[in-house]
Formats: C-alpha cells, structure tokens, sequence
C-alpha cells in the first residue's frame, strides 16, 4: 500500500467505493452524495482542492448539517492498485491550534473491504512527513472512546492519550479521548 495523492487516474476507483456506500470518517450520507455530484460536475477543481494549504472552496458541512471553516489541508489515497482509503491532515498557518470546528489534525478511514491489512497503520505514520513539513511539531487526534481500532493505530504510531472529553453537540456529542504524537516520537513506517 502506498499513499497516492489523488489524480484523474484514481478516481474511478474512489468514486465506485462511494458508490458502495462506503461512508468515510468525514462524509455522511448527504455528503457523500455532494461529493459524488462535485467530482461528476468538476474533477479537475476536486482533485485540485486535494492540495489545499490555503484552505480554499466551500465550507465544511459538520455533521448536524451546520457550517465550519475550510482548513488548510492535504489529502492522501491509500492505494494498492485500487482505492483502499482515505487519510487527511489539516492544519491553520503558524499555530497547532485547531478550530472548535475541527476535531484533529488528521482523519482516516479505510474501506470495509481492506480493513486489518494494517492500512491505517502505515497511512498514518507516512502523513506525518507531512505534518512535520507544514510545521507542526505535534498533531492531535480524537477517536469516541468505543472505536478500540482506531485508538490502536494511533497508539501504535506512538499517541499518547492526553485527554477525555465530549465531542461538541455538531459531531454527536460522544464521550472521546484526545491524542497527541509528537512529531519527534513519530515511529518509522518501516518499523
Ligand atoms: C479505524 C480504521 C481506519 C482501521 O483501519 P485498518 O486498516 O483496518 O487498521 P490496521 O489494519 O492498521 O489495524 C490497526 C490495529 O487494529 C487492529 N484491528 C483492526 N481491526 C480490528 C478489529 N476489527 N478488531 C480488533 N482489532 C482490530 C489490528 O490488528 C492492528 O493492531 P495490531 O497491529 O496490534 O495487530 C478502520 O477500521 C475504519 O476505517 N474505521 C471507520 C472509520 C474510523 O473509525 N476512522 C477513524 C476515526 S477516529
């Protein structure tokens, strides 16, 4: 599996997980359904927006339908011929302070049909070249405290649990924990 930044050729493939119904961690059903209509609509200007460090196009739609900003942001394809996921880090210039609006630095969900391959694993430790390239010398990210899966793949990548707290009533209000990974700590993805 490597990480692929998103291109006309890889689109097919994203676009027939999305037809699944394969949700991602950052799309509902509406949204999903938005992004299908945008990709059909202008290709070029989605991929585009793939690189965005100036944080640009429509507002983010939270998940009780309200409006937060655009972060900048960078987002990676996991691929192993075929799309198997998906893993984006977003970040504001000049601070590692997120937005109430925005729960972590990165986001990742890999598709039902390739989980336990250790996907996840790899995508994460490979993003964080690119957190360290952005600037930041830490990233946080949050998982509800049911999704066991996703707190292993972050611990495996060094996280340490830094906090509990509820999501905001916008993402559904579950009880959470908070990592943090310190760029310096990041593991190798070749062990
Ligand atoms: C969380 C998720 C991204 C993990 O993807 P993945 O590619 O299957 O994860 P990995 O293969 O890297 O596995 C990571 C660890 O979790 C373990 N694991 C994976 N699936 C598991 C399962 N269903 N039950 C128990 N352990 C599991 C793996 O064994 C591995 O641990 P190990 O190395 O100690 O054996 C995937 O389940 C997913 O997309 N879930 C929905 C979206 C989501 O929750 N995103 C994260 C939001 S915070």
């Amino acid at each position: 599996m490597e990480l692929v930044k998103p291109s006309t050729v890889h689109v097919p493939s994203y676009v027939a997980a999305l037809e699944r119904a394969w949700l991602p961690d950052h799309l509902d059903k509406e949204s999903t359904q938005y992004e299908l209509d945008w990709i059909r609509r202008d290709p070029i200007e989605f991929l585009r927006l793939t690189d965005n460090p100036e944080g640009q196009g429509p507002d983010l739609r939270l998940p009780d339908g309200s409006r937060g900003p655009r972060l900048p942001s960078i987002t990676r394809w996991m691929w192993d011929g075929e799309f198997c996921g998906r893993i984006q880090l977003r970040w504001q210039h000049g601070t590692t302070e997120l937005p109430p609006s925005c729960l972590g630095h990165i986001g990742y969900a890999v598709v039902p049909w390739k989980r336990r391959r250790g996907f996840a694993s790899l995508a994460l430790s490979l993003i964080l070249d690119d957190a360290i390239a952005v600037g930041l010398s830490y990233v946080d990210l949050t998982t509800n405290q049911d999704n066991l899966v996703s707190q292993r793949v972050i611990e495996k990548t060094r996280g340490q649990l830094i906090e509990r707290f509820k999501k905001p009533d916008a993402f559904g209000g579950a009880p959470s924990y908070r990592f943090r990974i310190h760029l310096s700590d990041a593991v190798s993805p070749l062990g």
